[in-house]
């Protein structure tokens, strides 16, 4: 087994080499002068089963070059197996036509690592399910819910959990982490604008009073519907406000807005490395997924299962 890492997050990439113990390909991964990508993998790889890890998060489209261009690079070198490990999947909200006249942008780099050359997709709380259906090669959709699960039992056992979904959408994800929590209760907040111009209603379906609630999200950007929602629940009465999120995004001032909200902490996870959760003296927190990608890693590797790591 071999592991190439783009720059996108070599952090994780090092923690995930540490856990299979197993160097990192020795590569360049550079930009020419006009920021055209180039790159060079300066290690055999004929007949091996390669592993390249490549979040495509911001510069989006500068790590999704990086992440083909090395799958063409492995592809031309007769590599036997190119898995693309894809902690985060850029593009990945952009999965239906919000309109006419526009694109479908997830099925267009779903294309594209297909044509580059990958064999695989290995990647992590997909922001829609039928993402995975845009691939014709098999894809593997982890999820980082039973790390956060551990986290949050180590941290609030004991205390009155009850955990909420920012929005509608978002319910079966909330309730997979209420199942791994002891089943604890949940609770929705619908977010509604009445009338056209008017301000959006935040109602919560659940009686959140006296809790200690744990927002869980996929992706925190701006961190606008998580700050929202924890002054709803706060509002009506929730003791205190946690949030985990599988992608910290963490766009324009994000940190910021996080901390002056009524989030008592922010926890990401590390598919992502965003200077903003670096933030001194900030609410946010990451946590690590390297041991768990790395585990997939090891079970595609062995062609054991991957699906009985969440049983
Ligand atoms: C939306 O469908 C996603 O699940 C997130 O709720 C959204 O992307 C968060 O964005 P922001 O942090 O900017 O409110």
């Amino acid at each position: 087994m071999k592991l190439l890492a783009g720059n996108s997050n070599l952090p994780l990439a090092r923690a995930i080499a540490d856990y299979l113990e197993t160097p990192l390909t020795q590569a360049s991964v550079r930009r020419f002068a006009d920021e055209e990508v180039f790159v060079e993998i300066n290690e055999n790889v004929r007949g091996e089963d390669v592993f390249v890890i490549q979040s495509t998060s911001y510069p989006t489209n500068d790590n999704l070059m990086e992440l083909l261009i090395c799958t063409d690079a492995l592809r031309r070198a007769s590599a036997k197996r190119i898995t693309a490990v894809v902690p985060y999947f850029g593009y990945a909200r952009q999965d239906r036509k919000p309109g006419p006249r526009t694109p479908i942008s997830a099925k267009l780099v779903a294309n594209l690592i297909t044509v580059a050359g990958a064999n695989r997709v290995l990647s992590m709380d997909l922001h829609a399910g039928q993402i995975q259906g845009f691939f014709d090669i098999p894809t593997d959709n982890l999820w980082a819910a039973p790390v956060m699960a551990a986290d949050i039992q180590a941290r609030y056992r004991g205390r009155n959990l009850m955990v909420v979904s920012p929005d509608v959408g978002g319910v079966v994800r909330a309730r997979s982490l209420a199942k791994r929590l002891d089943n604890a209760p949940l609770a929705i907040v619908d977010k509604r604008r009445e009338r056209a111009g008017e301000s959006e209603v935040m109602n919560i379906i659940g009686d959140v009073e006296g809790h200690c609630c744990i927002l869980i999200d996929d992706i925190v950007d701006s961190g606008g519907t998580l700050c929202n929602a924890a002054a709803a629940l706060k509002q009506q009465g929730a003791e205190e406000v946690f949030a985990y999120c599988s992608h910290g995004v963490l766009s324009g001032g994000a940190a910021a807005r996080v901390g002056a909200s009524e989030l008592s902490e922010l926890v990401v996870s590390d598919t992502i490395w965003s200077g903003e959760a670096d933030a001194k003296g900030g609410k946010i927190r990451r946590l690590t997924i390297a041991p768990l990608i790395g585990e997939a890693i090891k079970r595609i590797a062995d062609e054991s299962s991957v699906s009985s790591l969440f049983d």
